[in-house]
């Protein structure tokens, strides 16, 4: 009877708790991408320790031997979590990787001196899960640009499909790609998994915009966008190409009753005016043939013009001219909108890309060339 009894309640417990898979819930996606290494992040359903294999794509299969590991470590203790983001070192410039995620789920982390887990499992995912690092010596510079989709997955979509991924050096995300970040969960589920194919098979560029600056959770926009120089504004090269990543703030002043007190956007700018003027004399930056500055809020200087906008046009414009930048690269005003060197003391053309079209930029040593498609896929402008 008393046999009976324990088998019950083996069973009873067992019937009561199911095994606990890792899983997904938003990404992977790719940031900080160097000629090195990159950062895979993503958010578990559940608290999990987890870390990334990587393969060189060779043809060989994952298993053929043991894989290099890597972990998201904070002074030496690797840590477990829902949010994650991997750092992956010392790889070849120009080379495509393949990634796997492994996981397994917390059961019983309470003791200090040993963790239950769940079984271990590869954490699946939709996507190729192919990277190739960033290389300044590759002949050519290609990506995508998308901007101002303010959490419209149906746009995201459309502008993205049928990119080939392998003509793709990565895409960037030039800003309001969601409109708050009031749970940073929302920005997780509308711009890293809105389209997962396309975000956890090309490294992001991502270029916060005036919105990614809104909601209660705004602060952790670093977390999920890890960049090389640690702010959001950043340098980096690809090819003949070199691109200052700049971050206009808000755009309206820092006393605006919206911000109830919490902007202070005039100092990040004045620091980051600071960081400019040196980032651009880096020679990996000042002898590349071609530069480019990626910035959300235009430097337009018109009649109309708010505050924050007039602030960048007299403040970065001149180290800009300085450095001899070849295009800037804009979103923020929704409408296509090509202005001329010269006309608001540029020294360079700006193209503002509008919010229901995507970029798609090309440079050898030859030539450069931008165009924009619509969501149907027409070519919109040229350049
Ligand atoms: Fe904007």
């Amino acid at each position: 009877m008393k046999r009976l009894v324990i088998i019950l309640a083996i069973a009873v417990l067992t019937a009561a708790s199911p095994v606990r898979n890792p899983k997904i819930q938003y990404g992977p996606w790719i940031c900080n991408v160097s000629e090195t290494g990159f950062n895979v992040l993503w958010k578990s359903a559940e608290k999990t320790f987890a870390w990334v294999e990587i393969a060189p794509d060779d043809g060989s299969a994952f298993e053929a031997c043991e894989r290099t590991r890597y972990y998201q470590t904070v002074n030496g203790c690797r840590i477990s979590g829902q949010y994650h983001s991997i750092p992956i070192k010392g790889l070849e410039p120009g080379k495509t990787y393949r990634y796997r995620i492994y996981g397994k789920v917390i059961e019983d982390d309470s003791s200090a001196y040993g963790t239950d887990y769940g079984p271990e499992k590869v954490m699946k995912f939709k996507g190729e899960a192919k990277i190739t690092t960033l290389d300044s010596g590759a002949k050519e510079c290609r990506f995508l640009m998308l901007n101002d989709i303010h959490g419209k997955d149906e746009n995201f979509e459309a502008l993205t499909k049928g990119i080939n991924l392998g003509d793709m050096d990565f895409m960037v995300m030039n800003g309001d790609m969601m409109s708050y970040i009031t749970e940073a969960d929302t920005m997780l589920r509308h711009v890293f998994t809105a389209v997962p194919e396309v975000t956890s098979s090309i490294p992001t560029i991502y270029c916060r915009g005036n919105h990614e600056t809104r909601g209660r959770d705004a602060y952790k926009f670093g977390y999920f966008c890890p960049t090389p120089s640690g702010m959001p504004y950043f340098t980096f090269r690809q090819g003949p190409v070199a691109f200052v990543v700049l971050d206009a703030g808000e755009d309206k002043p820092d006393s605006g009753v919206a911000y109830s007190g919490t902007a202070d956007y005039d100092t990040f700018r004045q620091e980051e005016l600071e960081w400019l003027k040196q980032a651009v004399e880096d020679p990996e930056f000042a002898q590349a043939p071609y530069k480019v500055a990626v910035i959300h809020v235009p430097a337009l200087r018109y009649p109309d013009s708010w505050y924050p906008q007039i602030w960048i046009n007299e403040n970065f414009v001149p180290v800009l001219n300085e450095a001899g930048i070849d295009v800037m690269l804009s979103g923020h005003h929704h409408k296509h909108i090509y202005v001329k060197p010269g006309e608001c003391g540029n020294e360079f053309p700006i193209i503002v890309n509008s919010n229901v079209e995507c970029l798609e930029f090309e440079a050898d040593s030859e030539h450069l060339s931008i165009a924009t498609y619509d969501m149907e896929g027409r070519m919109t402008h040229s350049y």
